[in-house]
């Protein structure tokens, strides 16, 4: 049986793959992660015009790739047409976006856990959740730990409908208010915080109140090795290279 996600989770964690390093949430970001050593990545997913899940942050692909508009209203077959390297650097040309099971197989191989963040376009939230629920119950290897997170409430409360084995984590910017009914709505086992919000008080009441504490996204070493002193569960970094020498 799998182990859950949260007894095998490092206190660093790379944010989509290792992205301070490598094109973010691509194959070659997830590969240099390991390659550095990390044991556990966020990613972000999507869904396409004919419900694939895709590995994405933007509602669009303008940024991250050579081409233009919404991911929504692409085909999957439109989305691997596109180069999702290059605006990198040159060296990542003929990087693609990668669909979940792309990525699920490849963690496996590299002994990685996986934070999945569900990342659904505005007013899409329940059919994105559905979808990526489906497709977990259906494909995820056994063997692959993973932690399901969004910021939207209907969202998480979908997917803990499908798959309920799974943890949940409700994302934040600040610490919400009035958390503890907050994440007793969201039905979640984590709270994740931009980690300019976070104060050791914060940590120490949410832990005690039985939740696991996570902080994104930590690329300063000091910032971060003070968010570990006041015994935050795990910091999600772009580089994580620069946070595995502080544990
Ligand atoms: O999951 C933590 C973090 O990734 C949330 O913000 O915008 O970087 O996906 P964002
Ligand atoms: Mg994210």
């Amino acid at each position: 049986m799998r182990a859950t996600f949260f007894e095998t989770m490092p206190r660093v964690i790379g944010h989509r793959g290792a992205s301070g390093l490598a094109p973010e949430n691509t194959i070659a970001s997830f590969k240099k992660a390991s390659e550095v050593g990390t044991q556990s990545i966020e990613i972000d997913i999507m869904i396409t015009s004919d419900d694939q899940c895709v590995i994405c942050h933007d509602t669009n692909v303008n940024r991250c790739t050579d081409g233009t508009g919404p991911v929504l209203l692409k085909t999957l077959e439109e989305i691997k047409s596109l180069d999702a390297g290059k605006w990198f650097a040159d060296e990542f040309a003929g990087q693609q976006i990668p669909t979940l099971q792309e990525t699920t197989d490849l963690l496996t191989k590299l002994d990685i856990s996986l934070n999945l963040e569900i990342k659904p376009t505005d007013g899409w939230e329940v059919p994105t959740a559905k979808i990526v629920g489906q497709e977990l119950k259906a494909n995820l290897p056994s063997d692959l730990p993973v932690l399901l997170s969004s910021f939207n409430i209907e969202a998480l409360v979908t997917t803990g409908e499908i798959v309920p084995h799974l943890p949940r984590g409700y994302l934040s910017d600040a610490i919400p208010y009035e958390w503890e009914r907050r994440l007793a709505e969201a039905r979640v086992d984590s709270l994740h915080c931009d980690a300019n919000f976070v104060t050791e008080d914060a940590i120490k009441a949410v832990q005690d109140a039985g939740y696991h504490f996570l902080a994104f996204t930590v690329n300063d070493p000091e910032h971060a090795q003070q968010l570990l002193d006041w015994n935050i569960d795990a910091i999600i970094t772009d580089y994580p290279d620069r946070m595995l020498p502080l544990l």
